[in-house]
């Protein structure tokens, strides 16, 4: 860990104002030992901290001792290679970030074109990206002047030596939305919407493939720079050494600095433990609201459901890899007489989508149901080694783990017509992506009539209202329990077997596709409306020239 993470830690402590990550999506390059990663999520930020694979491990330690149990968002950790397949592990129209924070990246290295080439990759319209920057090598100016061409910046803060910056995009996502708009004036009011999205998909793609080249380009240009910026380097006086050195100098400091704010694991930890009260004045400067009293827990969790005791192993991947505050309290009611009695799932067949961890899906097994746990594919290794080792021996049925993508070729993978379920169960999945439609048209898919459908998540943004909204609409639904700041909603579909059996023979409409296809319809009916409208009023007034004209002849 060096100045500049420490800087830029300070820098998002003290200017809240300026730089709010509360409930914002973060993503940190180059995350190391974590600790810009941790101060954010601390700060309430949605964090994911990327490195190289080989980095991960301590990472996510860090992260974890450091805001569990203390961060609204559990931070995640995740493997990036600079400018490598971007476009396949971090799509764009995906991962979408308020903020990318960058400390410490630029120094004597081989990838600060991929590094440019990863910045530029991540900022979009609307993200700011963060960049704290010491200068050291001559390379590191050619660095910051291609950062100074490819984004808009401002310089948030200099205190001499680091530098702060804060920069926004210049560039093609905005030509995008531009010739949509231009697109959209150009065309007549009668042409299709899918048209239009269909011309900005290919734009897109167009636009997409001359980014691919001036990636690579840039990335080329770049080491042709750095080529001849590295030669003055080495002729110039004080060799890498000396500045290895001040480097680890400079680490001693910064870890002198810290009175015990956070617990960074690392090679470095015990080294600078022993100076600490040097520096104490210095600290008095920085009043640290994420100093946190320290204590480890392994990524395993102990419950007591059931009379049973369920052992979870976590991992720090993503988002299905922690228990979520939802499934807690779906157990905890299941764990009651009351609850087994709203929810009987003893012998019933039972879907549960977004599994993770699969805590409730151990339950849900305990208590004799017929479960398919499903999640995404990278979920289900851990998924199904909690799953068995939780119920093996203890169980009636033996549960099923399927892959399953919300909104995803539904009607192929899970059939209505030989896929009926009890139950289904969904516990936080609603939160922060961009999948909430998927996620609605998932649950149609599988709530048929005589399924039970049980929604528990804890409510976080004005957005979550919105779901709730929606699936009031979509559902019959009533509020069963709210528990620890989570409400269990039980629902049943709108549909009526008949209307159902109907539907199904409909190939078309029961292709995943109920929901565009009715707006399709409801739009055929109002263009039909329209039609109809403008024609009786151009009858009218066509008998109302007759008129006129037959009382002029006469
Ligand atoms: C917030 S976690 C909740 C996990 C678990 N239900 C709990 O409450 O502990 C959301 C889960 O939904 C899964 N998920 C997210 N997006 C998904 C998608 N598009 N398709 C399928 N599963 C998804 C994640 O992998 C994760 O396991």
């Amino acid at each position: 860990m060096v100045l500049q993470a420490l800087a830029l830690c300070r820098y998002l402590e003290s200017n809240q104002e300026i730089v709010d990550l509360h409930d914002k999506v973060v993503l940190e390059i180059g995350a190391g030992t974590g600790l810009v990663s941790i101060v954010s999520s601390l700060l309430g930020a949605w964090v994911t901290a990327t490195d190289l694979p080989e980095v991960l491990g301590n990472l996510r330690s860090n992260l974890s001792r450091n805001t569990r149990g203390r961060s609204r968002y559990m931070p995640q950790a995740a493997e990036l290679f600079w400018g490598c397949k971007l476009d396949k592990t971090f799509p764009r129209s995906v991962y979408k970030y308020d903020y990318v924070l960058a400390a410490d990246v630029v120094y004597h290295h081989d990838f600060l074109a991929e590094l440019l080439v990863t910045m530029r990759h991540f900022c979009q319209p609307g993200t700011t990206l963060l960049w704290a920057n010491r200068v050291r090598f001559q390379s590191d100016l050619v660095f910051t002047e291609n950062f100074r061409k490819t984004f808009n910046i401002s310089l948030l803060e200099d205190n001499g030596e680091i530098k702060i910056y804060s920069a926004n995009v210049k560039e093609e996502r905005g030509e995008v939305m531009e010739e949509g708009l231009k697109m959209e004036n150009e065309m007549g009011a009668e042409e299709s919407k899918n048209l239009k999205e269909l011309k900005l998909d290919s734009k897109n793609v167009e636009l997409q493939q001359r980014k691919l080249l001036t990636d690579a380009t840039l990335v080329e240009e770049m080491k042709e720079v750095e080529r001849k910026a590295e030669l003055q380097d080495e002729n110039q006086e004080g060799t890498e050494d000396d500045e290895m050195e001040r480097l680890n100098d400079v680490n001693k400091e910064t870890f002198e600095m810290e009175e015990k704010p956070v617990e960074i694991g690392g090679e470095d930890a015990d080294r600078n433990s022993e100076s600490h009260s040097t520096e104490k004045d210095k600290q008095q400067d920085y009043p640290r609201s994420w100093a946190p009293t320290i204590y480890y827990m392994p990524g395993k969790e102990i419950y007591h459901f059931l009379g049973q005791k369920i052992i979870i192993q976590e991992s720090l991947d993503s988002y299905g890899a922690t228990v979520w505050p939802a499934a807690l309290a779906l157990c905890k009611l299941l764990d009651t007489p009351e609850g087994r009695q709203q929810i009987h799932l003893c012998d019933k067949s039972v879907l549960e989508l977004g599994a993770g961890t699969g805590l409730l899906s151990a339950v849900v097994t305990l208590l004799g149901a017929k479960l398919t746990a499903t999640d995404l594919p990278e979920i289900l290794g851990n998924l199904t080694c909690n799953l068995n080792r939780n119920t093996r021996g203890r169980r009636r049925h033996e549960p099923l783990i399927a892959e399953l993508f919300w909104g995803h070729n539904l009607e192929e993978t899970f059939p209505r017509s030989t896929n009926h379920y009890d139950y289904v169960l969904a516990t936080d999945v609603v939160y922060h992506h961009d999948y909430l439609t998927e996620l609605l048209n998932t649950m149609r898919h599988f709530c048929s009539p005589g399924t039970t459908l049980v929604w528990a998540n804890k409510v976080r943004y004005a957005r979550d209202l919105d779901f709730i909204n929606d699936f009031q609409k979509c559902f019959n639904s009533s509020l069963l329990t709210e528990r620890d700041e989570v409400r269990i909603y039980v629902a049943t579909s709108r549909e009526t077997e008949d209307a159902r059996e109907e539907k199904a023979t409909d190939t078309e409409k029961s292709h995943n596709g109920d929901v565009c296809e009715d707006l399709r319809e409801i739009q055929r009916k109002t263009q039909n409306d329209e039609v109809k409208s403008s024609q009786s009023s151009l009858e009218e007034k066509y008998e109302e020239l007759q008129d006129c004209k037959a009382s002029q002849d006469h």
